[in-house]
């Protein structure tokens, strides 16, 4: 006991000494346009002092105020939602955190990463909070580590990533919402005293009810391109959780990361827990700077494959939905070659013995062909389509099991599942247990298999169509409350494996619609699927929302039958915007619908890297009236794509020109109007980027559900 009493007043003195004689020290933490500036007080502790437009004179940092602590705890004297709630082996719950040290070094992006250590001077646990700064792109990525020194384990009961506080006159904030085929629809509230929190607690298929990323403007709500605003996004593929509160000061609090909903977890001696990016952009020019920051960051420096060409394919699930063979397949992909895409993807149905697939309610883990479907198995399919000269690709779903499928009847002990309790099941399936490693291996397992047996699949439709139901795992014991966090762990590994062994297979991300797609997975994934509704009218909405934080070449757009009110044109204008392809049958289509197709994706394919690799300009808001437009521009302002979308135009209402931006003032640029309905393209004229860029053309008419392409191209 007297040990004991001694050893804490030694450790006492020690870290008093250490917090006392810290230096008075001020960080920053800079990107091109944005400052955020971190000081530690005379307390030691660290504060937030200043985040908004770069301060370039350091004389003023020494004017700022203190400000928010960074890294809130709790249990002490701020009486605010907290970062961090650490429960130590003695019960005590509360956390202080004293600045240690500091250190900036440069990553292999060339970015600057800022590591802050701050430490408890009563329990041997230690933070260290990250921040990289992305100078160019304007944007920066937090995250913060855990580390227990304790002999014994603590239980994190809250782990965010970041905390971030502002001092505003008001603050509007911007989520976007839904439900499945109804993803990302924008909707805005202003903050007052008190909590908003956006958050899911999916598991799996978290993102079905909400997208995971927010808009904050300040004072005033910002527009497209006027207004300070802050875009945020957690780069984690399971339970979010943004928390924004007023305090009685008015100030701003947005803390993000990780649901703790469900989640205590238990950091055993000498671990570490490491919290998800949480990534942002803070703008002065409004929100379409704001999504450009983030789209040319996660293309150099995200996305799988970011900066390299995508695919056009024909997807055979609206075609065919289950009912498919060996013969119907190869005339699907010979629609492909008609239509000129580059793969043939094969959907849902192809596996399955015991439990064929022929519907949703079985066959799901079983991952052998269906010998009754596809005799010559996926081989004659590869081989088919390498004759036609295009390429494979095919679906999985390997972190879910039917239970009617041998994986159930075999590995029951695998599966997320109640004891005691009845089932209930999502789409008539459960999901595996990814935090078992064996289930790892086995989810690996299914992309490896594939792989090594048919090296020629060149690409990968990843679905995850049920959330985690029926909580709990086999696996973790007493350990329950872990599920969600080591689910998302688990599936990480695997994903890991996988661009280990196969760093080249591109891989598209869905979950039953746009139910996923986060900044994690797109490290594994190049594209992700932003919703089961292709009604290219529903799409111009849910496309707009997603490319506030996501670009264009990872939304993948199809042409279907949805809508069919829509013309071919509407439906093909649309899905040109993002990554083309098509779902339909060619016997569905009249020839010069298919003759309009073949010419639309020759234009594409030309345009492309415009479209998916320019700069992206929301020109008109369909959520601001009849009709929308949206522009992408190559970074040497060369060349420009435009899109505008009569959506349900009133009778003679008052057209406005569509005025551009982004292009050079000075230049001379050709418009030429493209994708016309099997007619000739028609050069509209040529002005200066001034003038399209103040007085604009017209683009727009009173026809519903009609579309128009121009492309514009520097004046030789
Ligand atoms: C849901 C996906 O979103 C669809 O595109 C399709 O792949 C089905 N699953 C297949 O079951």
């Amino acid at each position: 006991m007297f040990k004991h009493l001694l050893n804490l007043l030694l450790l006492t003195t020690i870290c008093t000494f250490t917090a006392a004689a810290a230096p008075k020290q001020t960080i920053k933490i800079e990107t091109n346009k944005t400052s955020l500036i971190l000081k530690v007080a005379d307390n030691g502790r660290l504060y937030q002092s200043y985040l908004g437009k770069r301060l370039t004179f350091d004389s003023d940092i020494n004017h700022l105020p203190d400000g928010i602590e960074a890294y809130l705890t709790h249990g002490m004297e701020d009486y605010f939602e907290p970062a961090l709630h650490i429960q130590h082996p003695d019960n005590n719950h509360s956390t202080e955190l004293i600045y240690k040290d500091h250190k900036v070094t440069t990553n292999a992006d060339g970015a600057k990463v800022t590591t802050i250590t701050l430490y408890d001077p009563q329990y041997p646990v230690t933070v260290v909070m990250n921040y990289v700064a992305y100078a160019q792109n304007d944007v920066i990525v937090a995250n913060t580590e855990i580390i227990n020194n304790h002999k014994k384990p603590v239980v994190l009961h809250k782990y965010a990533s970041s905390l971030l506080s502002f001092n505003r006159s008001r603050y509007f904030l911007t989520e976007y919402s839904g439900d499945w085929a109804n993803e990302a629809n924008m909707s805005q509230t202003e903050l007052n005293f008190g909590k908003k929190v956006l958050d899911t607690k999916l598991g799996s298929r978290a993102n079905m009810f909400l997208s995971e990323f927010f808009q904050v403007s300040f004072d005033t709500p910002a527009t497209e391109t006027h207004g300070e605003v802050l875009v945020g996004t957690l780069a984690w593929t399971g339970n979010f959780r943004y928390t924004f509160e007023v305090d009685q000061n008015k100030k701003l609090r947005v803390i993000s990361g990780i649901n703790p909903y469900f989640s205590q977890y238990t950091l055993q001696s000498g671990k570490s827990f490491v919290t998800p990016d949480f990534i942002f952009t803070l703008s002065n020019n409004g929100l379409g700077d704001a999504s450009r920051n983030l789209h040319s960051w996660a293309r150099d420096y995200r996305l799988n494959n970011g900066k390299g060409d995508r695919m056009t394919l024909l997807n055979n699930w609206e075609a065919t939905y289950f009912d498919f063979d060996e013969q119907k397949l190869p005339q699907l992909m010979d629609d492909a070659v008609k239509l000129g895409v580059d793969l043939f993807l094969l959907d849902d149905g192809w596996f399955g013995n015991k439990y064929p697939r022929n519907g949703d309610t079985q066959g799901l883990g079983d991952w052998q062909e269906t010998e009754s479907k596809l005799p010559n198995k996926v081989s004659y399919l590869c081989d088919q389509a390498a004759k036609k000269g295009i390429k494979f690709g095919i679906w999985i779903e390997p972190e879910m099991v039917n239970p009617k499928s041998e994986l159930y009847e075999k590995h029951k002990d695998w599966v997320i599942t109640l004891p005691n309790r009845k089932e209930y099941y999502f789409r008539n399936q459960l999901v595996l247990d990814l935090s078992n490693p064996k289930v790892q291996d086995f989810v690996f397992g299914v992309v490896d298999h594939l792989l090594t047996e048919y090296p020629q699949i060149a690409f990968f439709k990843w679905d995850c169509n049920s959330p985690i139901t029926n909580i709990y795992s086999n696996y973790l014991n007493d350990k329950q409350s872990h599920l969600y966090v080591d689910y998302v762990r688990g599936l990480y590994n695997v994903l890991n494996r996988i661009k280990a062994k196969y760093p080249n297979v591109p891989m598209m991300l869905c979950s039953g619609g746009g139910g996923r797609g986060d900044y994690e997975a797109l490290k594994y994934f190049t594209e992700f699927w932003p919703s089961d509704n292709t009604d290219p009218l529903e799409r111009i909405y849910i496309q707009y929302g997603m490319s506030m934080v996501f670009p264009s070449k990872t939304h993948c757009a199809h042409v279907t039958t949805w809508n069919r009110n829509a013309s071919i044109k509407f439906k093909v204008d649309v899905a040109s915007m993002g990554k083309l392809g098509f779902d339909i049958k060619l016997t569905d289509m009249s020839q010069s619908d298919l003759t309009f197709c073949q010419q639309a994706v020759k234009n594409y394919n030309r345009l492309k890297t415009v479209i998916l690799d320019g700069d992206m300009y929301r020109l008109v808001s369909p959520y601001s009236g009849n009709h929308a437009s949206t522009m992408f521009v190559s970074p040497d302002k060369q060349k420009a794509v435009l899109f505008a979308f009569d959506m349900n135009p009133r009778y003679n209402e008052h057209l406005l020109p569509v005025v551009m931006q982004g292009l050079d003032e000075n230049k001379q640029y050709t418009v030429k109007e493209i994708n016309r309905y099997n007619q000739d393209d028609h050069t509209v004229g040529t002005f200066s980027g001034q003038y399209l860029m103040t007085v604009g053309i017209n683009a727009f008419s009173h026809n519903h559900l009609s579309s128009r392409v121009y492309e514009i191209n520097i004046a030789k």
